[in-house]
C-alpha cells in the first residue's frame, strides 16, 4: 500500500456543529486502478478530483456500484467499523453481477482501515455522529463500445455524518413504477438502481409524499422496499419484511434489525409481504407501525402510507412502545460501543480488520 499524506489538512475548517452530510470528505482517500486485466497499487492520497472524459464508460453505461457503511468513535476516541466483512462481500457480489472485476481484501478492508486511522481526527465523537464511509467501484475506460470497460477505479471516500431527528414521513406504496425486476440488478448496489428511483420518488413528492414504498414488479401486491432502504412492518408485535432476493437489497442493517428483534424474543416473519395484508392490518386496527432500514440514516419512521389515492394514517407511537426507534437505540448503541455487542459485530480500527473479517 502506498501512502501519501496530504501537506495540507482541511481539518481545522470542520466544524463539528455545523457541516452537511455527504458534502464535506476527509483528507484523505483510497484510489485502485484495474488495467490490463489487474488491479494496481493501492494508494491512500489526499482527497481530490481526477480529470475524466465524457467519454468514460461508467458515465455513459452506469457501470458502477457502491456501499455504504459507517465508522465511530467512542469516548475513549477509539474507532469501531460495524461488520465491515459485510460490505466487502457485498460490493464484490455488486461487481460480479455488473461484470467488473471483484476488488481484493487489501483494497478494501485494508484500504478502509488504514483511511479510518489517518482520518481519525474526521470522525466525531459524541452522540449521534459518526463518519459515513463510500467505497465504489466504476469503469474509467474512454471508449464508447457498449460492452464491459477495461479499466476501472476503486475508491473509498468518506464524510462526517450526525443524527438528525427525522420526522416520521408519509410514503406511497407504488402501483406503477418498480426498483427492480426479476433477473434485474435489484439486489446489487448498482448506482443506476437510485437513479432510476428518482423520477418516480419525484412523483410521489409531488403528491406529498416524501418516499416510495416499492412494491413487486410484476403485480405490485407486495412490499419489496422503502426508498433506498429495507422496509420492516409490525402488525400486533410481530415485524414483517419480504426475504431478500434478485430484487431486494440484503441490507447489513436489515440483518441486524432482524437479529435484534429476534434476541428480544420478537417474532420476526421473513417472508412475503402482501399489500392487502397490510391494509387489512389498518382496517383491523393492528398495524401498528412500518419503516425503513439503512445504513445512512438507519431508520426512517413512517407515519403514513398512501394507496390507490386514500392516505392512511398510522398511530403515533411513544419510543418506547415503536419497534422501530427501540431497536435503532440498541443498533446505535452498539455500533457506537456504548452497549454490549453479543453478536461480536462491532471491529476496533488498528487491530486488522481484514483478519478479524
Ligand atoms: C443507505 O442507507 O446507506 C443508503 O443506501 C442510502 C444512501 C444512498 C445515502
Amino acid at each position: 500500500m502506498i501512502i501519501q499524506k496530504t501537506s495540507a489538512s482541511r481539518i481545522d475548517t470542520f466544524d463539528k456543529d455545523n457541516f452537511s452530510f455527504g458534502t464535506t470528505f476527509t483528507d484523505h482517500m483510497v484510489v485502485c486502478e484495474y488495467e490490463d486485466g489487474k488491479w494496481g497499487d493501492v494508494r491512500v492520497m489526499p482527497y481530490g478530483p481526477f480529470p475524466f472524459t465524457p467519454a468514460m464508460m461508467g458515465v455513459n453505461y452506469g457501470q458502477a456500484c457502491f456501499e455504504g457503511m459507517k465508522a465511530y468513535k467512542d469516548k475513549d476516541g477509539d474507532v469501531f467499523l460495524f461488520r465491515p466483512e459485510k460490505n466487502f462481500e457485498r460490493i464484490n457480489k455488486s461487481a460480479k453481477r455488473l461484470a467488473m472485476p471483484e476488488v481484493t481484501e487489501e483494497m478494501f478492508l485494508k484500504g478502509l482501515e488504514t483511511l479510518m486511522d489517518i482520518d481519525r481526527e474526521w470522525i466525531p465523537q459524541g452522540d449521534g455522529f459518526s463518519l459515513y464511509i463510500r467505497p465504489l467501484i466504476f469503469a474509467t475506460e474512454e471508449a464508447l463500445k457498449a460492452r464491459k470497460s477495461e479499466k476501472y477505479m476503486f475508491a473509498i471516500i468518506a464524510t462526517p455524518a450526525k443524527a438528525y431527528y427525522t420526522a416520521p414521513v408519509s410514503v406511497l406504496i407504488s402501483d406503477f413504477y418498480s426498483r427492480a425486476a426479476n433477473g434485474g440488478v435489484g439486489s446489487a448496489k448498482a448506482a443506476g438502481n437510485y437513479a432510476g428511483a428518482f423520477y418516480p420518488t419525484d412523483l410521489a413528492n409531488e403528491q406529498g409524499y416524501e418516499q416510495i414504498i416499492w412494491t413487486d414488479d410484476a403485480t405490485h401486491s407486495y412490499f419489496e422496499e422503502s426508498g433506498t432502504m429495507n422496509v420492516f412492518v409490525r402488525v400486533g408485535d410481530t415485524i414483517y419484511t419480504p426475504p431478500t432476493s434478485e430484487r431486494i437489497l440484503d441490507g447489513v442493517t436489515r440483518d441486524s434489525f432482524i437479529q435484534l428483534a429476534k434476541k428480544r424474543g420478537i417474532e420476526v416473519v421473513v417472508d412475503k409481504v402482501p399489500v392487502d395484508f397490510v391494509i387489512n392490518a389498518h382496517k383491523e386496527g393492528t398495524l401498528k407501525e412500518i419503516w425503513g432500514v439503512g445504513t445512512a440514516v438507519v431508520t426512517s419512521q413512517f407515519e403514513a402510507i398512501g394507496y390507490h389515492g386514500e392516505k392512511l394514517m398510522l398511530p403515533v407511537l411513544s419510543e418506547e412502545e415503536s419497534y422501530a426507534a427501540s431497536l435503532k437505540n440498541e443498533l446505535v448503541g452498539i455500533q457506537s460501543n456504548l452497549l454490549e455487542d453479543p453478536f461480536g459485530w462491532r471491529v476496533l480500527v488498528g487491530e486488522g480488520v481484514a483478519e478479524k473479517a
